[in-house]
């Protein structure tokens, strides 16, 4: 047995920051009040559970529930959203959790990540609102919905083609991409016109007036 008693006990978590200010001014206190409890969760379980990494958890309000967040902006009043390889939960049960009024089913394949979305779904009363669908996304059912999100999944070249088969015909894709965002959508333009998605596609930016560091989304729509 080692004599060093600080190798006998695990590092502990990192507590999730206080919301800044940005959050405090952004969503009422319900909202978040339940974004930092997810928060919370991430901090907590996810790096336990090894969902997240632990250097994340300082940077968790900016780098991951805020800039979600950010992606409501492009979602209407009422619309059904499918979260692909949504992971933790990010961006769907953020957009779940900030908008009320959203359906959100999350596309998941890995059973670890699987357990603890059904485990948010549970502690926020999200059911049946939002939705688990286990699995890749091209093996599992079609969602037929009016967006499909997704974050750090893949090059856009092969997400969209996990993603357009979610949409209904005049849905749109949301791709939060980050710097890349223009290079990715040139490169997947054969891609994107299988579905007719090529001509009107685009990079849009969200929380541009509220963000220190907005996000930059690939914007397309199923035309076919
Ligand atoms: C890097 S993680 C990103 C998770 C989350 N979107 C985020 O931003 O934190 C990529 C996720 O995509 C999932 N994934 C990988 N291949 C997939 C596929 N074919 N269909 C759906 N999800 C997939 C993985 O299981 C993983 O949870």
């Amino acid at each position: 047995m080692s004599s060093d008693p600080a190798a006998k006990s695990p590092t502990p978590p990192e507590p999730l920051p206080p919301p800044p200010a940005e959050a405090v001014a952004r969503f009422s206190p319900e909202i978040l009040s339940r974004l930092t409890d997810y928060g919370q969760q991430l901090a907590t379980a996810g790096v336990v559970r090894g969902l997240i990494g632990p250097r994340e958890v300082p940077r968790l309000w900016d780098r991951h529930l805020l800039n979600c967040a950010a992606l409501a902006e492009a979602i209407g009043e009422g619309e059904s959203v499918a979260d692909i390889g949504t992971g933790a939960g990010l961006p769907g049960l953020v957009l779940a959790l900030a908008r009320p009024d959203l359906r959100v089913v999350l596309v998941e394949p890995l059973e670890r990540r699987c357990v603890f979305l059904q485990e948010m779904i549970a502690r926020f009363r999200l059911a049946p609102r939002v939705e688990l669908r286990r699995g890749k996304a091209h093996v599992v059912k079609p969602c037929a919905a009016d967006v499909v999100t997704s974050r750090a999944v893949a090059a856009l070249d092969v997400l969209a083609g996990w993603s357009f088969p979610h949409l209904r015909v005049g849905g749109r894709l949301l791709a939060l991409k980050g710097d890349r965002a223009d290079e990715e959508l040139l490169a997947a333009k054969t891609e994107l016109a299988k579905w007719g998605a090529d001509t009107e596609a685009g990079v849009i930016v969200c929380g541009a007036d509220w963000l220190p560091q907005p996000i930059k989304v690939v914007r397309a729509w199923r035309r076919r």
